[in-house]
């Protein structure tokens, strides 16, 4: 009898342990905070959904940041669905945070993106924030020392990066960080993921220009270095999801490190994505394995990507039905000044998987 209590015990430890492996990306629900919640005071802080402890203080010290991150979990979650709407696995279990289901609570290539576009988002979030004034801890980010190229001159306000960089990590890197968030091996790899999703936005910051000049001749450029959109980050991580190298947690030297599963010789590289645990094929639904599955998705029949009907409905096949879109037509222009158009009809041939 006395077994009992034991057992249990060890049951629900375990189930603690396993709640606080995917913590380090409980701040997504922030995406949640009802547009009512009014953040001007340091209680406030408790309020929030999916913070760790150090997260809250974070909270408390950095207040005027918290709509920043706020929004930048939300873009998180719409930029993660929009790059996977092709994929079998399209990231709709992003919307359960704070629960999260097994393809991105295990060590998987999934998870792997998630953590890498997390930590990108947040601080080209905090970074733009600046640019456009919102906070008062940072401003333009700094003028280059060297003069771009004859013509163009530096001007306009650049991404502050590294504000962006160095808060943002402070605060999506907090629940790694924690001695209580899961196993180790689990650990370096999120925390090595995020390191990836910072340096694909370090990647990012690029030139732009604006032309000045009689008439647009463009005999003078202003220039200044601005991240490219969140979008694009995303599809460079996408990339390294599509490559990604499967790691092993094994002594290297004096302490436990990750280390390529097949290739062992050469240690893990700074650019690429890793993942402790190979996912399903996502075909058909394992709610064990966190699948879904395709059926009753819409696959794309003249697309051979992984959209196309083939490898999205994994050779099941298809069904057909139509869909009527209504349109503005036969748009006129009335001096002045307004538009009329008719609406027309249109019926469009549709895919989904069996
Ligand atoms: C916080 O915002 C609320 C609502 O706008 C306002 O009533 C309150 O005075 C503010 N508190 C502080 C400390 O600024
Ligand atoms: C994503 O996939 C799931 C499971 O197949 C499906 O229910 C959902 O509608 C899909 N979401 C989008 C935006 O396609
Ligand atoms: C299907 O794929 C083709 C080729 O990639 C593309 O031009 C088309 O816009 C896609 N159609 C839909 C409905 O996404
Ligand atoms: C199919 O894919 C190949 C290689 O990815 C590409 O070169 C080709 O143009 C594609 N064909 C169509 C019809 O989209």
């Amino acid at each position: 009898m006395r077994g009992v209590p034991i057992l249990l015990l060890m049951v629900l430890c375990t189930l603690l342990l396993q709640s606080h492996i995917c913590s380090g990306i409980k701040w997504l629900a922030l995406a949640r905070t009802p547009a009512t919640l009014f953040l001007n005071q340091s209680q406030h802080c408790k309020l929030l959904g999916g913070l760790v402890s150090s997260q809250v203080q974070l909270c408390r010290s950095n207040l005027e940041l918290m709509q920043t991150i706020i929004q930048a979990a939300k873009e998180v979650k719409k930029t993660c669905q929009k790059s996977f709407s092709d994929m079998r696995w399209n990231c709709s279990s992003i919307e359960l945070v704070p629960s999260f289901t097994p393809d991105l609570e295990r060590g998987t290539r999934e998870s792997a993106f998630v953590y890498a576009l997390s930590a990108a988002a947040i601080s080209h979030t905090i970074a733009r924030a600046c640019t456009s004034g919102d906070l008062r801890g940072c401003s333009c980010g700094p003028i280059p020392g060297e003069i771009p190229q004859p013509g163009y001159r530096w001007g306009g306000c650049a991404d502050n990066l590294h504000y962006g960089l160095v808060m943002g990590s402070k605060f999506s890197d907090a629940a790694m960080k924690m001695k209580k968030s899961g196993s180790q091996a689990n650990k370096l790899m999120h925390l090595h993921n995020s390191e990836v999703g910072r340096q694909a936005l370090n990647d990012a910051l690029v030139m732009k220009c604006k032309c000045h000049g009689v008439s647009g001749s463009c005999s003078i450029r202003t220039c200044w270095r601005g991240l490219q959109d969140l979008k694009d980050i995303a599809m460079d991580l996408k990339t390294k999801y599509l490559s990604a190298t499967k790691v092993v947690h094994r002594p290297m030297g004096t302490r436990k490190q990750l280390v390529p599963k097949d290739i062992d010789i050469r240690p893990v590289q700074e650019n690429e994505l890793v993942y402790l645990q190979s996912s399903p094929d996502f075909c058909s639904r394992n709610e064990k394995l966190g699948s879904l599955g395709t059926q009753d998705r819409q696959c794309n029949k003249t697309s051979n990507g992984s959209d196309s009907c083939d490898l999205m409905c994994c050779g099941r096949g298809y069904n057909p039905y139509s869909e009527k879109l209504v349109e503005r037509c036969h748009c006129k222009y009335h001096w002045c000044c307004y538009v009329t158009c008719k609406k027309c009809e249109r019926t469009v041939e549709r895919y989904v998987c069996k």
